[in-house]
């Protein structure tokens, strides 16, 4: 019998986490995930998982204890999704965005050359760094124009990544993915906001939902095809980097319309433009361009935007009932 295969998650509380350990489990693996320490436990997203994976404890600012974390659990995947991911917060704590964001990358895979250069390595980049596009739709070579301090992070994590595989021969990539949702979003995310927004509004918990740029597209998919394409980019014969994506795009505002009319409402009853919500600088368009990853994973994203909005507004209403007939 071949032996278990161990995977180090750094980001498992996360909705990527979450998703990829189920994925992972699924596969056989042994799970192991990072988690940092905080004065109270709350894991809400894998709390149905806590008795099939291992939680190790660790923090992407700190080195030895990476080092010593990656030596003690030996995995031969590590999988790198812990990050500050929310785009706004990343202009009033920049410094830490950049360390935690960009510097924790090289952590990483400082750890992994110290102790074993076998270990295979994914890095969660992302579409952000597109920014202010400079080719549409946006695909592995189109050139990076980062538009906000989480942006020019993740360009360097993507950087360090390849100079470390180009470096060491290290079987490291860089997953470009574009925005990917689901009922385990963060409520601060514009998808998650909206879908629990409807569902408040549907069950007469709040009156309005106040949103910033109506106006932004993006190329959204649904996270648990995404996790997938994680794990299938480090199952190919040689490391390379790959746009993960749908290929179609949409307005917030569209999102909005599809997702109060699946609760039978009129969004522009409820919807108010509100400027706390606009960014300094603003990534306007971003569409991926997914067919390097089909040709070569074998990957298509299964979930239409449709029926993305739809398991959201429904789950968010699941979710608050109880709330509505207190
Ligand atoms: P998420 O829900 O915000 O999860 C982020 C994870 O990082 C959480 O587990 C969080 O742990 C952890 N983390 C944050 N600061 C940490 C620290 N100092 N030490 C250790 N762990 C820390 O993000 P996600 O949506 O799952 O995204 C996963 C990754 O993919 C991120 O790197 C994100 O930037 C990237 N990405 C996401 C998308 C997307 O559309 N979702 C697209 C492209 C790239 P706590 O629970 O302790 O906060
Ligand atoms: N968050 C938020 N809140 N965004 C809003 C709002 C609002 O009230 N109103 C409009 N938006 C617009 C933002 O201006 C942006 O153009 C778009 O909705 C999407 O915002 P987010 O959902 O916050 O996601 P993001 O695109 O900035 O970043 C996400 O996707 C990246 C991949 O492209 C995050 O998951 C990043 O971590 C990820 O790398």
């Amino acid at each position: 019998m071949l032996a278990k295969k161990t995977a180090l998650i750094t980001g498992i509380t996360g909705q990527d986490g979450s998703y990829l350990a189920e994925l992972l489990l699924d596969e056989g693996y042994r799970v192991v995930g990072m988690t940092r320490r905080t004065s109270t436990e709350v894991h809400e997203r894998i709390e149905h998982l806590v008795d099939r994976i291992e939680i190790v404890s660790g923090d992407l600012l700190d080195q030895s204890s990476m080092t010593k974390l990656i030596d003690d659990v030996r995995p031969s995947e590590v999988y790198n999704l812990a990050a500050q991911s929310f785009v706004p917060t990343s202009w009033s704590q920049p410094v830490l965005t950049g360390e935690f964001t960009a510097l924790g990358v090289t952590r990483v895979l400082d750890a992994i050359r110290q102790v074993d250069t076998n270990i295979k390595f994914y890095q969660a980049s992302s579409s952000e760094m597109f920014g202010k596009v400079q080719e549409t739709p946006q695909r592995e070579e189109t050139p990076f124009y980062p538009r906000s301090p989480y942006g020019v992070a993740k360009v360097y994590g993507h950087w360090i990544t390849v100079n470390y595989r180009e470096s060491y021969d290290m079987f490291a990539v860089s997953g470009i993915l574009f925005n990917h949702e689901s009922e385990r979003r963060g409520k601060e995310f514009v998808t998650r906001k909206i879908t629990d927004g409807v569902a408040r509004i549907a069950l007469g918990l709040q009156k309005q939902l106040a949103l910033g740029n109506l106006d932004a597209k993006r190329d959204w998919g649904f996270a648990g095809d995404y996790v997938r394409a994680m794990w299938l980019m480090l199952q190919q014969a040689g490391p390379e980097d790959y746009v993960i994506a749908t290929g179609r795009t949409h307005t917030v505002r569209e999102f909005c319309r599809l997702a109060f009319a699946a609760a039978d409402l009129d969004y522009e009853r409820y919807v108010v433009e509100d400027a706390r919500f606009m960014r300094p600088a603003e990534v306007d368009l971003l569409i991926g361009d997914p067919s390097k990853a089909a040709r070569v994973l074998k990957w298509v994203p299964e979930t239409t935007f449709e029926q993305l909005i739809d398991r959201m507004v429904r789950a968010d209403i699941a979710r608050l009932r109880p709330l509505a007939s207190v």
